[in-house]
């Protein structure tokens, strides 16, 4: 991302919220902040936009901390009006959160309570985050647990609406339920298991059918358009984090039997293309896969363990 194409997208929303907060009287009925849950769950792509919308929200937190009206309404996707339900293109790219959208009529009731002159607005209620849903609802629903609900931040989500005892956290993204590989918007996969069987002991045939598959999953995950992304290039080109390779390990061990290290899929020597060989050269299902894998990076040492991550 470009400098420019940061503050372009950051300007409206930190420069425009505050010369509101400025200029307007300071005993306003209310002062409402249309933020997005991009600044919460994060947004791959969108560090300019989640950024600005943590903005507004520590707006509204510092107004009420001041004493004055002011809440922050993190916007999940909004179905049925708006930028997003105006563009066809960006609601079939965000279909992957479709199911976490909100409806017209949501969006107006909360206004309407957010509205309310005697609100009393405290550090508890002046934010309030649309979009996300617990655990337990998300397994009900037969839905792949985002990706972002790995982090320690969201571990409440874990503890809250948990009515099915003994539901381990994880229990849907880490099961191999035929639905598992849904995680990039339903969409199903080529069995690798029987694709890189047929190519025999061809390591370069079986690294190229890891690379093109790879290369599919990362643009699911980032919203990439495949046919512009350079596979010679390292992970981390394309926004894939610490996180995001833990999934795509975990990914390689479910649908091609390869136990890949992490050191090599975050490594910032080894394309797509490479990595796609090396992990042919691992995986159960390449003959001769042991030689193969010989060239990758530094799989073993620190960083190589099934344990390391
Ligand atoms: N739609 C969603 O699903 C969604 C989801 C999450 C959060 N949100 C948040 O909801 C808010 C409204 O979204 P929307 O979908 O209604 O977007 P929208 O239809 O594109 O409306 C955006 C509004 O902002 C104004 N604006 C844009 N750039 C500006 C600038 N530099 N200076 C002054 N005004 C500017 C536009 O003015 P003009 O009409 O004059 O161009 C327009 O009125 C945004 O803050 C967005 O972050 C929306």
């Amino acid at each position: 991302m470009s400098h420019s194409n940061f503050h372009t997208v950051l300007q409206p929303k930190v420069q425009g919220s505050w010369n509101l907060h400025s200029l307007l009287p300071s005993n306003l009925d209310f002062f409402i902040l249309l933020s997005s849950y991009a600044g919460i769950i994060g947004s791959y792509g969108q560090t300019n936009y989640a950024a600005g919308n943590t903005y507004q929200d520590a707006l509204a937190h510092h107004r009420v901390a001041h004493g004055h009206k002011g809440i922050s309404i993190d916007l999940a996707n909004v179905r049925s009006v708006g930028y997003i339900a105006e563009r066809d293109d960006l609601a079939a790219a965000l279909r992957t959160e479709d199911y976490m959208g909100i409806e017209e009529a949501e969006l107006l009731a909360l206004m309407e309570y957010s509205c309310d002159p005697t609100l009393a607005l405290t550090p508890e209620n002046c934010q309030i985050i649309t979009g996300l849903d617990t655990a337990a609802r998300l397994r009900r629903r037969k839905i792949t647990e985002p990706l972002y609900m790995n982090r320690p931040f969201f571990s409440q989500l874990y503890a809250l609406d948990d009515d099915e005892a003994g539901a381990g956290r994880h229990a849907s993204s880490s099961s191999s339920a035929p639905n598992d590989d849904q995680s990039a918007g339903g969409n199903s996969e080529p069995n690798y298991g029987h694709l890189l069987s047929s190519a025999g002991d061809d390591i370069d045939e079986a690294g190229r059918i890891v690379a093109d598959g790879l290369a599919r999953k990362i643009g699911a995950m980032m919203e990439l358009d495949v046919q512009d992304m350079d596979t010679a290039q390292p992970l981390h080109r394309f926004g894939v984090d610490s996180l995001a390779a833990i999934e795509i390990r975990t990914w390689f061990a479910r649908t091609m039997k390869a136990d890949v290290a992490i050191f090599d899929i975050i490594s910032s020597s080894v394309g797509i293309e490479e990595l796609g060989r090396l992990a042919a050269g691992k995986s159960e299902f390449v003959r001769g896969a042991e030689e193969g894998g010989e060239g990758g990076g530094g799989g073993g040492g620190g960083g190589g363990g099934k344990g390391d991550v």
